[in-house]
């Protein structure tokens, strides 16, 4: 059975999309079979990974409205191991001609069930807002990652997604849980990233917090050359939290 991790936030600027392509770029160059699926019509994970946007080309919409199989739709990267199902503009038009639709709202994790045993660990880039996609994508999965800004005000977002997660586990899918949550762009001597952390750590639990990822000028420029952290720069800090980050979640 493949693990299935949405990663999500109710709020944009997270590093929701940096943390989608880096930790399956971790977890593949660790020997995973993975899959990363962009269900964000923005499609930064897309072309974080170098593959231009093409309204022709078939994306996650495919598998969605005209019922194609996953291997007809994913695209090979630079690891044989990783496997990438793009986002494009159809997928906007989907959640707006769609989301009002309720059986559509478990299609992704039907079509996902025939994947299980091709690989180890799907990942999904979520959007931020409360949508189809959003909705689906927790649906679908075992577990969420919940990257977020250590600030203060960054934790009624966090108080909003746990609040969402628990919804969706008892009403659609009682396994899902969630696996942590990663303190983003950290500041390890800022006391308010501490003191958030704490909080946290007091309400949720120790183990929640996962390792965090420090603010790394490098993480910021892979995405306009299209490569991961690890082919950008491999002997950076943010090379070395995401592995960090591998490490506890294959742990
Ligand atoms: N640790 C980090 N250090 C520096 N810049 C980062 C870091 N994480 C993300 N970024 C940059 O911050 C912006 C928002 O991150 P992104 O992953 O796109 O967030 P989201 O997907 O949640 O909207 C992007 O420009 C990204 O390159
Ligand atoms: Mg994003």
């Amino acid at each position: 059975m493949a693990r299935i991790i949405a990663i999500s936030n109710r709020k944009g600027g997270t590093g929701k999309t940096t943390t989608s392509v880096n930790l399956s770029a971790a977890l593949a160059h660790n020997g995973a079979r993975v899959l990363l699926i962009d269900a964000d019509p923005q499609g930064h994970s897309t072309i974080s990974l170098g593959i231009a946007a093409n309204k022709n080309r078939p994306d996650l919409t495919s598998l969605l409205v005209e019922k194609k199989k996953p291997e007809e739709i994913m695209i090979k990267t630079y690891l044989d191991n990783l496997k990438i199902i793009p986002a494009g503009g159809r997928l906007l038009n989907y959640e707006r001609n769609y989301a009002h639709e309720k059986k559509t709202w478990t299609l992704l994790a039907e079509q996902l069930r025939s994947l299980n045993g091709n690989f180890e660990y799907i990942i999904l880039d979520t959007p931020p807002t409360l949508s189809l996609m959003m909705v689906s994508s927790l649906i679908a999965s075992t577990e969420v990652i919940i990257p977020m800004q250590t600030h203060f005000l960054s934790l009624e977002a966090l108080a909003e997604m746990v609040s969402l997660v628990s919804k969706i586990k008892r009403l659609y899918n009682p396994q899902l849980k969630i696996k942590g949550i990663v303190p983003t762009f950290y500041k390890e001597r800022a006391r308010l990233s501490r003191s958030v952390i704490e909080q946290i750590s007091k309400n949720l639990g120790p183990h929640i917090i996962l390792h965090p990822v420090r603010v790394n000028i490098s993480l910021a420029e892979a995405p306009s050359f299209g490569k991961t952290i690890f082919q950008y720069n491999m002997k950076s800090n943010g090379a070395y939290d995401y592995l960090a980050i591998a490490r506890e979640i294959e742990g």
